[in-house]
Protein backbone atom coordinates (compact mmCIF):
# COMPACT_ATOMS: atom_id res chain seq x y z
CA UNK A 1 0.00 0.00 0.00
CA UNK A 2 1.57 3.99 -0.94
CA UNK A 3 1.02 6.97 1.22
CA UNK A 4 -0.92 8.02 -1.98
CA UNK A 5 -3.92 5.39 -1.35
CA UNK A 6 -3.84 6.50 2.27
CA UNK A 7 -4.26 10.01 1.71
CA UNK A 8 -6.79 9.55 -0.41
CA UNK A 9 -8.75 7.19 1.52
CA UNK A 10 -8.76 9.54 4.75
CA UNK A 11 -9.78 12.31 2.59
CA UNK A 12 -13.00 10.12 1.85
CA UNK A 13 -13.45 9.76 4.80
CA UNK A 14 -13.45 13.22 5.82
CA UNK A 15 -15.23 15.17 2.82
CA UNK A 16 -16.42 17.61 4.80
CA UNK A 17 -12.77 19.22 5.34
CA UNK A 18 -11.97 21.33 2.05
CA UNK A 19 -8.74 22.20 3.30
CA UNK A 20 -6.85 20.08 5.97
CA UNK A 21 -8.25 17.09 7.62
CA UNK A 22 -7.08 17.69 11.37
CA UNK A 23 -6.46 15.37 13.44
CA UNK A 24 -9.34 15.50 15.99
CA UNK A 25 -11.35 18.61 15.83
CA UNK A 26 -14.02 19.21 18.24
CA UNK A 27 -17.91 18.56 17.72
CA UNK A 28 -20.59 20.55 18.70
CA UNK A 29 -23.38 18.54 18.15
CA UNK A 30 -26.80 19.85 20.82
CA UNK A 31 -26.50 22.41 23.39
CA UNK A 32 -23.60 23.89 22.98
CA UNK A 33 -24.67 27.25 21.85
CA UNK A 34 -27.76 27.55 24.00
CA UNK A 35 -25.97 26.35 27.41
CA UNK A 36 -23.36 29.02 26.47
CA UNK A 37 -25.76 31.81 26.02
CA UNK A 38 -27.35 30.94 29.26
CA UNK A 39 -24.36 31.56 31.03
CA UNK A 40 -23.68 35.11 29.23
CA UNK A 41 -27.37 35.84 30.24
CA UNK A 42 -27.29 34.96 33.76
CA UNK A 43 -23.50 36.50 33.68
CA UNK A 44 -22.55 32.90 35.60
CA UNK A 45 -19.31 32.76 33.89
CA UNK A 46 -17.09 31.94 36.14
CA UNK A 47 -16.57 30.23 39.56
CA UNK A 48 -20.26 29.93 40.81
CA UNK A 49 -22.99 28.43 38.73
CA UNK A 50 -25.12 25.68 38.43
CA UNK A 51 -23.41 23.77 35.11
CA UNK A 52 -20.20 22.53 37.74
CA UNK A 53 -22.58 20.47 39.37
CA UNK A 54 -24.49 18.83 36.56
CA UNK A 55 -21.12 18.49 34.51
CA UNK A 56 -19.78 16.21 37.83
CA UNK A 57 -22.74 14.63 38.10
CA UNK A 58 -23.14 13.55 34.69
CA UNK A 59 -19.52 12.15 34.56
CA UNK A 60 -19.82 10.34 37.93
CA UNK A 61 -23.19 8.77 36.60
CA UNK A 62 -21.76 8.03 32.74
CA UNK A 63 -18.48 6.64 34.08
CA UNK A 64 -20.09 5.08 37.22
CA UNK A 65 -18.29 6.21 40.18
CA UNK A 66 -19.33 7.89 43.26
CA UNK A 67 -17.44 11.08 42.85
CA UNK A 68 -15.85 13.41 40.07
CA UNK A 69 -14.94 16.48 41.01
CA UNK A 70 -14.15 19.01 37.96
CA UNK A 71 -10.85 20.84 37.74
CA UNK A 72 -9.01 23.59 35.34
CA UNK A 73 -7.27 21.26 32.98
CA UNK A 74 -6.03 17.68 33.29
CA UNK A 75 -2.63 18.17 33.90
CA UNK A 76 -3.95 20.09 37.34
CA UNK A 77 -6.12 17.34 37.99
CA UNK A 78 -3.31 14.71 37.69
CA UNK A 79 -1.06 16.46 40.18
CA UNK A 80 -4.18 16.37 42.65
CA UNK A 81 -4.75 12.89 41.92
CA UNK A 82 -1.19 12.08 43.28
CA UNK A 83 -1.58 14.65 45.96
CA UNK A 84 -4.55 13.36 47.63
CA UNK A 85 -3.04 9.43 46.84
CA UNK A 86 -0.44 10.44 49.76
CA UNK A 87 2.82 10.90 46.90
CA UNK A 88 5.24 13.19 49.18
CA UNK A 89 8.43 15.29 48.29
CA UNK A 90 10.94 13.11 47.37
CA UNK A 91 8.86 9.43 46.67
CA UNK A 92 9.56 7.57 43.79
CA UNK A 93 6.52 7.18 41.25
CA UNK A 94 6.61 4.43 38.42
CA UNK A 95 4.99 5.77 34.89
CA UNK A 96 5.23 5.11 30.97
CA UNK A 97 8.27 6.81 28.37
CA UNK A 98 5.37 6.95 26.04
CA UNK A 99 3.47 9.25 27.35
CA UNK A 100 2.32 13.13 26.76
CA UNK A 101 4.83 14.94 28.84
CA UNK A 102 2.03 15.81 31.28
CA UNK A 103 2.29 12.70 32.93
CA UNK A 104 5.73 13.04 34.08
CA UNK A 105 5.01 16.86 35.02
CA UNK A 106 2.69 16.16 37.56
CA UNK A 107 5.31 13.46 39.36
CA UNK A 108 7.45 16.53 39.12
CA UNK A 109 5.59 18.83 40.37
CA UNK A 110 5.16 17.29 43.40
CA UNK A 111 9.24 16.93 43.84
CA UNK A 112 9.37 13.34 43.14
CA UNK A 113 11.27 10.93 41.05
CA UNK A 114 9.29 9.41 37.78
CA UNK A 115 10.71 6.04 37.05
CA UNK A 116 10.32 4.74 33.58
CA UNK A 117 9.02 1.06 32.90
CA UNK A 118 8.22 -0.06 29.38
CA UNK A 119 4.72 -0.38 27.74
CA UNK A 120 2.63 -3.63 26.61
CA UNK A 121 2.62 -4.46 22.98
CA UNK A 122 -1.27 -5.04 22.93
CA UNK A 123 -2.27 -1.77 24.69
CA UNK A 124 0.64 0.55 24.63
CA UNK A 125 1.04 1.66 28.03
CA UNK A 126 2.42 0.70 30.94
CA UNK A 127 3.02 -3.15 31.11
CA UNK A 128 2.48 -4.49 34.78
CA UNK A 129 5.18 -7.77 33.58
CA UNK A 130 7.36 -4.26 32.95
CA UNK A 131 6.91 -2.95 36.27
CA UNK A 132 6.53 -6.07 38.08
CA UNK A 133 9.78 -7.18 36.95
CA UNK A 134 11.45 -3.74 37.94
CA UNK A 135 10.29 -4.06 41.30
CA UNK A 136 11.54 -7.49 41.98
CA UNK A 137 15.52 -6.44 40.76
CA UNK A 138 14.83 -3.12 42.35
CA UNK A 139 12.39 -3.01 45.26
CA UNK A 140 11.19 -4.47 48.66
CA UNK A 141 8.68 -4.37 51.06
CA UNK A 142 9.59 -3.23 54.19
CA UNK A 143 7.21 -1.81 57.37
CA UNK A 144 4.35 -1.94 54.95
CA UNK A 145 5.84 0.33 52.57
CA UNK A 146 7.42 -0.13 48.94
CA UNK A 147 11.33 1.26 49.23
CA UNK A 148 13.75 1.67 46.38
CA UNK A 149 16.39 -0.32 47.61
CA UNK A 150 19.13 1.27 45.66
CA UNK A 151 18.02 4.87 46.69
CA UNK A 152 16.08 4.41 49.52
CA UNK A 153 13.48 6.10 48.56
CA UNK A 154 9.70 5.37 49.09
CA UNK A 155 7.69 4.22 46.02
CA UNK A 156 4.55 5.88 46.67
CA UNK A 157 2.47 5.43 42.88
CA UNK A 158 1.86 4.03 40.04
CA UNK A 159 0.51 5.67 37.17
CA UNK A 160 -0.60 3.91 33.72
CA UNK A 161 -1.46 6.05 31.21
CA UNK A 162 -4.42 4.62 28.69
CA UNK A 163 -2.65 5.27 25.77
CA UNK A 164 -4.88 7.19 22.85
CA UNK A 165 -7.76 5.45 24.64
CA UNK A 166 -6.84 1.97 24.74
CA UNK A 167 -6.71 0.75 28.20
CA UNK A 168 -3.91 -0.62 30.21
CA UNK A 169 -4.43 -4.35 31.97
CA UNK A 170 -5.98 -2.94 35.04
CA UNK A 171 -6.15 -6.18 36.68
CA UNK A 172 -3.01 -7.17 36.93
CA UNK A 173 -2.29 -3.37 37.89
CA UNK A 174 -4.64 -3.83 41.12
CA UNK A 175 -2.81 -6.90 41.98
CA UNK A 176 0.60 -5.58 41.93
CA UNK A 177 -0.27 -2.42 43.45
CA UNK A 178 -2.06 -4.51 46.52
CA UNK A 179 1.53 -7.06 46.81
CA UNK A 180 3.85 -4.25 46.53
CA UNK A 181 1.88 -1.49 48.96
CA UNK A 182 1.38 1.22 45.83
CA UNK A 183 -1.29 3.30 45.01
CA UNK A 184 -2.54 3.11 42.32
CA UNK A 185 -2.97 6.68 40.22
CA UNK A 186 -4.75 6.40 36.60
CA UNK A 187 -3.84 9.03 33.89
CA UNK A 188 -7.31 8.40 32.23
CA UNK A 189 -6.62 12.01 30.42
CA UNK A 190 -7.42 10.07 27.06
CA UNK A 191 -9.90 7.73 28.17
CA UNK A 192 -13.24 8.81 28.64
CA UNK A 193 -15.43 6.82 27.49
CA UNK A 194 -13.41 3.26 26.97
CA UNK A 195 -13.96 0.38 29.28
CA UNK A 196 -11.56 -2.78 30.94
CA UNK A 197 -13.98 -5.80 31.15
CA UNK A 198 -17.26 -3.69 31.58
CA UNK A 199 -15.88 -0.97 33.87
CA UNK A 200 -15.02 2.47 33.33
CA UNK A 201 -11.04 3.20 33.13
CA UNK A 202 -10.12 5.38 36.10
CA UNK A 203 -12.19 3.28 37.91
CA UNK A 204 -9.28 1.05 39.27
CA UNK A 205 -7.08 3.30 41.00
CA UNK A 206 -7.75 5.19 43.94
CA UNK A 207 -7.99 8.39 41.88
CA UNK A 208 -7.89 9.01 38.55
CA UNK A 209 -7.69 11.75 36.18
CA UNK A 210 -9.61 12.91 32.97
CA UNK A 211 -8.47 15.99 30.63
CA UNK A 212 -11.25 17.82 28.47
CA UNK A 213 -8.71 19.44 26.49
CA UNK A 214 -10.34 20.58 23.05
CA UNK A 215 -8.97 17.60 21.08
CA UNK A 216 -10.10 14.80 23.41
CA UNK A 217 -13.04 13.07 23.03
CA UNK A 218 -15.03 15.22 24.75
CA UNK A 219 -14.17 18.68 25.53
CA UNK A 220 -15.04 21.98 27.81
CA UNK A 221 -12.40 23.96 25.75
CA UNK A 222 -10.27 23.15 28.30
CA UNK A 223 -10.38 21.15 31.30
CA UNK A 224 -10.33 18.38 33.74
CA UNK A 225 -11.96 15.84 36.25
CA UNK A 226 -10.69 14.10 39.34
CA UNK A 227 -13.03 10.84 39.53
CA UNK A 228 -13.02 8.68 42.87
CA UNK A 229 -14.50 5.44 44.47
CA UNK A 230 -14.06 6.89 47.90
CA UNK A 231 -16.65 9.80 48.55
CA UNK A 232 -14.45 11.64 51.21
CA UNK A 233 -11.69 11.92 49.38
CA UNK A 234 -13.81 13.28 46.59
CA UNK A 235 -14.85 15.85 49.05
CA UNK A 236 -11.95 17.10 49.95
CA UNK A 237 -10.65 17.26 46.38
CA UNK A 238 -13.40 19.96 45.98
CA UNK A 239 -12.46 21.60 49.22
CA UNK A 240 -8.52 21.48 48.18
CA UNK A 241 -9.22 22.42 44.17
CA UNK A 242 -12.01 25.80 45.55
CA UNK A 243 -9.22 27.10 47.83
CA UNK A 244 -9.96 25.42 51.17
CA UNK A 245 -12.76 27.83 51.88
CA UNK A 246 -14.74 27.00 55.14
CA UNK A 247 -18.45 27.60 53.41
CA UNK A 248 -20.53 30.61 54.91
CA UNK A 249 -22.41 32.95 53.51
CA UNK A 250 -20.17 35.69 53.48
CA UNK A 251 -16.72 34.84 55.47
CA UNK A 252 -13.23 34.47 54.03
CA UNK A 253 -12.02 31.86 56.11
CA UNK A 254 -9.80 29.11 54.57
CA UNK A 255 -8.80 25.83 56.79
CA UNK A 256 -5.88 24.81 54.30
CA UNK A 257 -3.31 25.95 51.46
CA UNK A 258 -5.81 25.04 48.96
CA UNK A 259 -5.69 25.47 44.94
CA UNK A 260 -7.78 27.72 42.61
CA UNK A 261 -8.11 24.54 40.41
CA UNK A 262 -12.25 24.74 39.72
CA UNK A 263 -13.28 24.41 36.23
CA UNK A 264 -15.69 27.88 35.65
CA UNK A 265 -18.91 27.37 35.18
CA UNK A 266 -18.92 28.47 31.41
CA UNK A 267 -16.41 25.64 30.39
CA UNK A 268 -18.72 23.44 32.50
CA UNK A 269 -21.30 24.57 30.22
CA UNK A 270 -20.15 23.30 27.18
CA UNK A 271 -18.93 19.90 29.03
CA UNK A 272 -22.48 19.41 29.90
CA UNK A 273 -23.65 19.46 26.24
CA UNK A 274 -21.06 17.51 24.97
CA UNK A 275 -21.91 14.83 27.22
CA UNK A 276 -25.17 14.97 26.07
CA UNK A 277 -23.90 12.94 22.63
CA UNK A 278 -21.37 11.32 23.83
CA UNK A 279 -22.73 8.00 22.80
CA UNK A 280 -23.11 9.49 19.07
CA UNK A 281 -19.86 10.46 19.15
CA UNK A 282 -18.15 7.07 20.37
CA UNK A 283 -19.86 5.46 18.19
CA UNK A 284 -18.98 7.70 14.93
CA UNK A 285 -15.28 7.39 16.10
CA UNK A 286 -15.46 3.59 16.47
CA UNK A 287 -17.38 3.25 12.90
CA UNK A 288 -14.21 5.22 11.53
CA UNK A 289 -11.43 3.11 13.61
CA UNK A 290 -13.57 -0.19 11.88
CA UNK A 291 -13.20 1.48 8.59
CA UNK A 292 -9.25 1.76 8.83
CA UNK A 293 -8.99 -1.39 10.12
CA UNK A 294 -10.36 -2.96 7.29
CA UNK A 295 -8.94 -0.33 5.03
CA UNK A 296 -5.09 -1.48 6.69
CA UNK A 297 -6.18 -5.10 6.65
CA UNK A 298 -3.01 -7.51 4.91
CA UNK A 299 -1.04 -4.64 3.95
CA UNK A 300 2.68 -3.37 5.42
CA UNK A 301 0.82 -0.25 7.51
CA UNK A 302 -0.55 -2.07 10.70
CA UNK A 303 -3.75 -0.68 12.12
CA UNK A 304 -3.73 -0.74 16.04
CA UNK A 305 -6.90 -2.47 17.89
CA UNK A 306 -8.61 -2.22 21.03
CA UNK A 307 -7.00 -4.72 23.30
CA UNK A 308 -8.51 -8.28 24.55
CA UNK A 309 -11.18 -7.78 26.53
CA UNK A 310 -12.05 -3.92 26.17
CA UNK A 311 -13.62 -1.36 24.66
CA UNK A 312 -11.79 1.79 23.22
CA UNK A 313 -12.95 4.54 22.47
CA UNK A 314 -10.40 5.11 20.06
CA UNK A 315 -9.55 8.40 20.98
CA UNK A 316 -6.50 8.99 18.32
CA UNK A 317 -6.25 6.12 16.01
CA UNK A 318 -2.71 4.84 15.61
CA UNK A 319 -0.77 2.56 12.91
CA UNK A 320 3.05 1.38 13.05
CA UNK A 321 4.88 1.97 9.63
CA UNK A 322 7.45 -0.86 8.90
CA UNK A 323 10.39 1.27 10.49
CA UNK A 324 11.55 4.90 11.32
CA UNK A 325 12.08 5.74 7.53
CA UNK A 326 8.48 4.36 6.46
CA UNK A 327 7.49 6.82 9.63
CA UNK A 328 8.99 10.20 8.17
CA UNK A 329 8.06 9.66 4.89
CA UNK A 330 4.13 8.46 6.03
CA UNK A 331 4.13 12.16 8.04
CA UNK A 332 6.09 14.20 5.77
CA UNK A 333 3.68 12.50 2.50
CA UNK A 334 0.34 13.11 4.42
CA UNK A 335 1.12 16.91 5.87
CA UNK A 336 2.33 17.72 3.02
CA UNK A 337 -1.14 17.14 1.30
CA UNK A 338 -3.33 18.34 4.04
CA UNK A 339 -3.69 15.51 6.44
CA UNK A 340 -2.85 16.20 9.62
CA UNK A 341 -0.95 13.42 11.14
CA UNK A 342 1.46 13.36 14.25
CA UNK A 343 4.19 11.11 15.47
CA UNK A 344 3.56 9.05 18.84
CA UNK A 345 5.65 11.67 21.63
CA UNK A 346 9.31 11.33 22.11
CA UNK A 347 10.09 8.87 24.75
CA UNK A 348 10.16 11.08 28.19
CA UNK A 349 13.55 9.32 28.91
CA UNK A 350 15.08 11.12 26.10
CA UNK A 351 14.46 14.41 27.22
CA UNK A 352 16.70 16.39 28.71
CA UNK A 353 14.41 17.04 32.27
CA UNK A 354 14.24 13.13 32.62
CA UNK A 355 17.38 11.85 31.34
CA UNK A 356 18.79 10.84 34.12
CA UNK A 357 15.58 8.62 35.54
CA UNK A 358 15.49 5.25 36.41
CA UNK A 359 14.70 3.20 33.46
CA UNK A 360 13.46 -0.85 32.71
CA UNK A 361 14.66 -2.27 29.28
CA UNK A 362 12.38 -0.60 27.15
CA UNK A 363 12.48 -2.40 24.20
CA UNK A 364 8.96 -1.82 22.84
CA UNK A 365 8.30 1.57 23.86
CA UNK A 366 11.31 2.37 21.54
CA UNK A 367 9.87 0.10 19.19
CA UNK A 368 6.54 2.44 19.34
CA UNK A 369 8.08 5.37 19.25
CA UNK A 370 10.35 4.60 15.83
CA UNK A 371 6.79 3.12 14.30
CA UNK A 372 3.77 4.73 15.36
CA UNK A 373 1.59 7.68 13.98
CA UNK A 374 -1.86 9.52 14.79
CA UNK A 375 -4.16 9.41 11.71
CA UNK A 376 -7.05 11.70 11.88
CA UNK A 377 -9.76 10.65 14.16
CA UNK A 378 -12.06 13.19 15.17
CA UNK A 379 -16.40 12.93 14.87
CA UNK A 380 -16.77 12.77 10.46
CA UNK A 381 -19.78 14.33 9.72
CA UNK A 382 -21.32 11.30 7.95
CA UNK A 383 -23.20 11.03 11.41
C1 LIG B 1 -1.77 11.34 28.80
C2 LIG B 1 -2.15 12.73 29.13
N1 LIG B 1 -2.02 13.14 30.40
C3 LIG B 1 -2.37 14.39 30.76
C4 LIG B 1 -2.86 15.28 29.84
C5 LIG B 1 -3.12 16.67 30.29
O1 LIG B 1 -4.34 17.16 30.02
P1 LIG B 1 -4.57 18.74 29.77
O2 LIG B 1 -4.08 19.05 28.40
O3 LIG B 1 -6.05 18.89 29.91
O4 LIG B 1 -3.83 19.48 30.82
C6 LIG B 1 -3.05 14.87 28.51
C7 LIG B 1 -3.65 15.69 27.46
O5 LIG B 1 -3.45 16.69 27.01
C8 LIG B 1 -2.67 13.57 28.14
O6 LIG B 1 -2.78 13.15 26.88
Amino acid sequence: MNNKDVIEFIKSLYPEYKENVFLHAPVFLGNEKKYLNDCIDTTFVSSVGQYVDRMEQMVAEYTGTTRAVVCVNGTNALYMSLLLSGVEQGDEVITQPLTFIATANAISYMDAYPIFCDVDLDTMGLSPVAVRKWLEDNAEVKGGKCVNKKTDRKISAVVPMHTFGHPVHLDEFVKLCEEWKITLVEDAAESIGSFYKGKHTGLFGKVSALSFNGNKTITTGGGGMLLFKDKKLGEKAKHLTTQAKILHRWEFKHDAIGYNYRMPNINAALGCAQMENIEKVLENKRKTAMSYKEFFAGSDIQFFDEPKDCKSNFWLNAVLLPNKEAQLKFLEETNDNHVQTRPIWELMNRLNMFKDCQCSDLTNAEMFADRVVNIPSGYAQRG
